[in-house]
């Protein structure tokens, strides 16, 4: 409460002229707010903001993409033709632990496992270093992406948010397509669920620069082949298919046996595209074989685990680079809005 006393002259001169002082102030502030129209969030936090609202979102503790996971724990051993394309620590001769995190697309963490919107399914990796320091690669089921920059991505997801069921025609996302050929090829992609996560190739999608002792230098793009070879759902089978029937396989299939991943890498050749996640390189550039992942046992706190844990593809280390496709380099930042609002959920 004010004390009266302090209201009477000149020390109610001195407050008066104060305070209006401060409103004539707080005025000005408010009339250039109303001129100034707010600034545009960044594109990576409206893509965030889309994937959200698409996903029927927030979902409290999930990623506003790639929601439904699990986390499992193995090795990976590297191949004695690693240490031909880099010198990075974890592909010369020792084997690192690795935890590997599969996922479904969307931000919907009970999304049906054989739904078309589930597809690409993901993979993450993290190479545990002797050092204590670790080292990602996070990639896709599809080889390529459907935007080549955040902004066709984001154009992307506003027209399927944008596109309801008494949509116009042309609707936004067919405006959007007719438009964008890499988005619509990738949308007419075959969406085949695997049988297994165990049966599912992965592609890096962004090429990295690797260089080696000697200090040759290529751009190359991973791939993460299943051992056992690739295999998918029928149609039938898919529509038949339990909502969670790979998540209760991968633990069946560790309880058994080990899960086995060629981990190699596709070289680009003069002419390829190296900052462009849309354009695949042709399927007879060479393969250097990096090493095998061994995939042992579901980790026990694996909840826990992905909510608290940001993978990132520029997690690097010396002998890797990111290359500046600029879908990979606006990763990092929309991953830290999702995990950030995901640890403050
Ligand atoms: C501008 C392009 C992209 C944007 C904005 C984007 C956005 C996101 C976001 C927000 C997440 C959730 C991350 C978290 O909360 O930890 C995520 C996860 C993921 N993204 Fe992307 N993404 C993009 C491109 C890609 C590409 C090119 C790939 C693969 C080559 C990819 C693969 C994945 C995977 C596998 C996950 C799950 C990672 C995990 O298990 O933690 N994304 N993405």
């Amino acid at each position: 409460m004010i004390n009266n006393s302090i209201l009477s002259s000149p020390k109610k001169t001195a407050l008066v002229a104060m305070l209006l002082a401060a409103s004539a102030a707080f005025a000005e502030e408010a009339a250039k707010t109303q001129e100034t129209p707010a600034p545009e969030k960044p594109t990576v936090e409206q893509i965030v903001d889309t994937l959200t609202k698409l996903s029927g979102g927030p979902h409290a503790g999930y990623r506003a993409n790639h929601a439904k996971g699990v986390v499992v724990q193995g090795e990976f051993v590297p191949a004695s033709s690693a240490a031909s394309l880099t010198k990075a620590v974890h592909m010369q001769s020792k084997p690192s632990p690795v935890v590997v995190r599969f996922s479904n697309a969307t931000g919907v963490p009970t999304i049906p496992d054989a739904n078309g919107n589930a597809f690409p399914k993901g993979i993450a990796i993290r190479f545990q270093l002797e050092d204590g320091t670790y080292t990602d690669i996070v990639s896709i089921s599809t080889n390529g992406f459907p935007a080549a920059n955040p902004e066709d991505f984001l154009g992307l997801l506003n027209a399927v948010a944008a596109t309801g069921p008494d949509a116009v025609n042309p609707s936004p996302i067919e405006k959007f397509l007719g438009t964008h050929p890499a988005a619509m090829q990738f949308v007419q992609m075959p969406k085949l669920p695997p049988v297994s996560f165990a049966t599912q190739p992965f592609y890096g999608v962004n090429a990295f620069k690797f260089t080696n002792a000697s200090g040759k230098s290529q751009y190359a793009r991973y791939s993460i082949t299943p051992v056992k070879g690739a295999a998918f759902l029928s149609k039938e089978q898919a529509t038949a298919a339990a909502p969670d029937y790979l998540f209760t396989d991968l633990p069946k299939r560790l309880s058994e046996n080990v899960v086995q991943y060629t981990l190699s890498a596709q070289l680009a050749e003069p002419g390829d595209a190296i900052n462009d996640a849309t354009k695949v390189w042709p399927e007879d550039r060479k393969q250097v074989l990096l090493g095998t992942i061994s995939l042992k046992q579901v980790q026990a706190n694996g909840a826990q685990f992905e909510k608290a844990t940001m993978f990132n593809p520029l997690n690097l280390v010396d002998g890797i680079e990111a290359s500046e496709d600029p879908i990979l380099l606006a990763r990092p930042a929309a991953y830290a809005v999702s995990y950030g609002r995901r640890l403050g959920q």
